[in-house]
């Protein structure tokens, strides 16, 4: 390891050469080699860290910004982060907005680091005067010597990519990437990301990731003659509403949408298998990052996924279990028909109670009342060949008392249903009904329990 070898001059000569990182777990059984581009090891926590710098330069150099001048942006946070870095050892102030959705964690950083920030409703159109992004172009315009930094419109930001993060990865991959797959927001990372590695070897594949309900993909698909609706969504920092002049969609071959379920899952995945603690936007990208690695299933490719913020600034939200069943984006527990046994064998004969075909009514009566159950299979050599009710039994005992000298192979119904131990609880909860009111559990070829609609509402009850 060479890298920290010498003292730096200041923090802004740490940005950049982040770390390539083979993913080893979360690609079991997968042949073709994923990597993670860490950005999230930038000293303010996230990819941005890259253009805050440039922004402030340019303007300095064309005489927009000058010496105890503001910076406005509206930011998600993280560019708020790279701009109050560079700009704090510039000595200029910054105002930045940011709409309501965005982590408490991220607006206490941005104070941190002593700027001013305004919060913004989410909901409303990109062209509300309310919007974040107008308001900030508001602020910048009546505020003497402020510049808009304007990620969304400046090609500094796609820039800095084209100079930075392309021509670390070719070398640190030296040439033999193949896919790069990233997300736009402001599309300045896959843009110039883009450009770069296409300039290096055309043949490269550049695959763009986009939340459900950003307008960006569909925008893609129809070469941009299609504008959908935007719906919101949870994943920050990425997609939009609105197409900025900083995305170039010739740069990309595939665009895919991801909820914001699986995205999340994903950036759990990453930090508990992988030990990489990333946002929601990294585990976006890194879910696409798996499927097309499953596709080209060779162990010749060379798969880069982007890492884009630390997952430090979501410990309120992704990564907080009340967050995410509040918002229905937890995977629910899975439990198995196994489960719901060893949960119900305390109230329960630990043997399935069974009649056989030979047995008279009445025995098998006499027998639900010993064990306090009202159906029973019939089994015959460990096979299910039919099934009894205490409830049809005594309906038709009632009408004829002969009835009760009548054997079990006569007057049974058809057999339960057999489902393995291993399926999930759900898989049987439809399969349960009136004419079905019970499955047989089996492990292996033995018959391990039973489930009756009674036990289903009990587990229901107790969930
Ligand atoms: C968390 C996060 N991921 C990804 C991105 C997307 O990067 P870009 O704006 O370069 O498209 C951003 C941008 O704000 C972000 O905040």
């Amino acid at each position: 390891m060479t890298r920290n070898l010498r003292p730096y001059d200041s923090v802004l000569d740490t940005i950049g050469w982040t770390p390539l990182i083979r993913l080893n777990r979360i690609t079991r059984g997968i042949r073709t080699p994923v990597y993670g581009k860490a950005d999230f090891f930038n000293p303010g926590g996230s990819v941005k860290d890259r253009i805050g710098m440039p922004i402030i330069e340019q303007a300095e150099r064309d005489g927009s910004l000058r010496p105890g001048g503001t910076i406005v942006e509206g930011t998600s946070g993280n560019t708020g982060v790279g701009l109050a870095i560079a700009a704090a050892l510039k000595g200029y102030k910054c105002i930045f907005t940011m709409p309501d959705k965005m982590s408490q964690e991220k607006v206490r950083l941005l104070k941190a680091f002593g700027a001013e920030v305004i919060i913004t409703p989410t909901a409303v159109g990109p062209d509300h005067p309310d919007n974040y992004v107008v308001m900030a172009k508001r602020i910048a315009e009546e505020t003497p010597n402020a510049i808009l930094a304007n990620q969304f419109y400046n090609q500094a930001n796609t820039n800095a990519h084209y100079a930075t993060t392309g021509p670390e990865l070719w070398e640190q991959s030296e040439g033999r990437i193949t896919h790069f797959v990233a997300a736009a927001g402001t599309g300045g990372t896959i843009t110039g990301v883009g450009r770069y590695l296409k300039e290096k070897n055309p043949d490269i594949k550049i695959i763009c990731g986009d939340p459900q309900g950003s307008i960006l993909a569909e925008l893609w698909r129809s070469k941009g003659t299609h504008k959908i609706d935007g719906a919101p969504y949870k994943v920050e920092g990425i997609g939009q509403d609105k197409l900025p002049s900083t995305l170039d969609l010739s740069v990309i071959d595939d665009y895919r949408s991801v909820s914001d379920r699986d995205a999340f899952s994903m950036a759990r995945r990453l930090t508990r298998e992988e030990g990489l603690f990333v946002g929601g936007s990294a585990g976006l990208i890194t879910h696409i990052a798996l499927q097309v690695a499953r596709e080209i299933d060779t162990p010749d490719a060379f798969v880069v996924t982007f890492l884009c913020d630390t997952g430090e600034r979501y410990l309120s939200k992704l990564y907080n279990d009340e967050w995410m069943r509040e918002n229905q984006l937890l995977e629910p527990d899975r439990v198995t028909l196994g489960d719901l046994l060893e949960h119900k064998v305390a109230s329960a004969p630990a043997a399935v109670v069974s009649a056989a075909q030979g047995q008279q009514v009445r025995q098998v009566l006499g027998l639900m009342r010993l064990h306090d159950v009202s159906l029973l299979p019939v089994l015959d050599g460990g096979r299910c060949v039919g099934s009894v009710t205490e409830y049809a039994l005594t309906q038709r005992g009632l009408e004829s008392s002969r009835f009760l000298d009548a054997v079990v192979g006569e007057v049974m119904d058809e057999p339960f249903p057999v489902v393995d131990a291993g399926q999930p609880v759900e898989s049987v909860q439809k399969v349960l009904s009136k004419a079905t009111p019970a499955v047989l559990v089996t492990s292996g070829d033995a018959i391990v329990g039973i489930v009756t609609r009674s036990d289903m509402l009990a587990y229901l009850m107790h969930r």
